[in-house]
């Protein structure tokens, strides 16, 4: 990994992130341009536990992070010393997994003596709406002033300019943000019980499908009816949302309906669940459209590639799909907006288990 930097004059910001089960490294640029964007999923080595397992996790981050970080620099066609911050991972997440990232980082930047900037991976999430789209994404049509602003219907273009209103659906998070600078966020709504993601995947083990299970979910859904089961959207009081008695539901019809029509009737069930995790992420974020007067609403988190999600809500700025997950280009975007520690003051730097706040 060391040499001069001869691939190229830019100055770049490597990204790190291993608070669950990606090991990810991306490389951009200070204005939010990516460069390289790699992910490697563990999710194989955790589908026959049915979920994450942490030690096992935390482990294979040590044996993948040095060969992610060479291939993200291989892609970008960069060396170490191209790089001029090292953006990481500081929480929340499993403990053991980001210690992994951030131990990593910490080295990385006292070796070329940079400075480090630990980053929240909720910002992250955010902060995939503050990149520089490829050139090679399909380009949104929308005319001038439109989509910001007045037409609802447009999407606007990205990067997103706060302020706005968020929704962050992940597979440990459902929160509904007040996103008024780049900087950070206030928490209007969370999940009192299961995150949205965690309602797929635990939705997708009663049906029988792999792990992780929201894209499997999505998938199949598309052959089902989602009107044929008729399942409850909680309503809790505020802008919090409650998914536990959702999954109950389905694991009594699971129940009820016995294997072989479960078999059968499989795509039906997941159309109808799926809609009604939609349909209660879709009402609450408008709810909150409403009370905040927000005029601009956007999606990020793993959740935010459902594609019946992203078809219910015409007017929001959807994260890239390749930027929904887990990924590094995020965290490496958040950065830019964090005060970042000088050469030397990190090493004492801790990562955190639970949302920080
Ligand atoms: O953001 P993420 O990669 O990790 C966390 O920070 O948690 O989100 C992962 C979650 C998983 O629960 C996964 O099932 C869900 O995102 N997910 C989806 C889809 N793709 C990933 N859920 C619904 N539909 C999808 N297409
Ligand atoms: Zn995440």
């Amino acid at each position: 990994m060391e040499g001069p930097g001869t691939g190229t004059s830019e100055r770049l910001i490597l990204g790190l992130e291993t608070s669950c089960d990606e090991t990810a490294a991306a490389l951009i640029t200070d204005d939010g341009e990516i460069r390289s964007n790699v992910v490697s999923s563990q999710a194989d080595l955790h589908a026959r536990y049915g979920g994450v397992v942490p030690e096992v996790a935390s482990r294979r981050h040590l044996e993948l992070v040095t060969p992610v970080i060479r291939e993200a620099l291989g892609e970008a066609r960069a060396e170490l010393t191209d790089v001029e911050r090292i953006a990481v991972t500081r929480g929340p997440g499993l403990i053991g997994a980001l210690l992994v990232g951030l131990s990593a980082a910490k080295a990385l930047a006292w070796a070329l003596r940079l400075p480090l900037a630990p980053v929240d991976h909720l910002h992250g999430h955010v902060a995939s709406l503050f990149l520089e789209p490829a050139a090679k994404r399909p380009v949104r049509v929308s005319g001038p002033g439109e989509g910001v602003r007045g037409n609802r219907e447009v999407p606007p273009e990205l990067p997103l300019a706060p302020p706005f209103l968020c929704l962050l659906a992940s597979g440990g998070h459902t929160l509904l943000l007040d996103v008024q600078d780049h900087a950070g966020f206030d928490v209007l709504g969370t999940t009192l019980d299961d995150a949205a993601g965690e309602a797929f995947d635990k939705g997708a083990r009663l049906l029988g499908l792999g792990y992780p299970g929201g894209a499997e979910i999505d998938r199949l859904a598309r052959e089902g009816d989602p009107e044929s089961f008729e399942f409850p959207v909680a309503r809790v009081p505020g802008l919090d949302f409650s998914f536990s008695g959702l999954k109950t539901a389905l694991l009594y019809k699971v129940r009820e309906l016995g294997d072989e029509q479960v078999e059968r009737r499989r795509a039906d069930l997941a159309a109808s669940y799926q809609r009604a995790i939609v349909r209660a992420l879709v009402e609450r974020t408008t709810a909150a459209a409403e009370l905040t007067g927000a005029e601009q609403v956007a999606v990020v988190g793993g959740v935010a590639a459902n594609s019946e999600l992203r078809a219910s809500l015409p007017g929001a700025a959807l994260a890239p799909l390749e930027l929904c997950t887990d990924n590094a280009a995020m965290i490496a975007s958040a950065s830019r907006f964090v005060q970042e520690i000088p050469f030397a003051r990190y090493l004492a730097v801790d990562a955190y288990a639970s949302t920080a706040a």
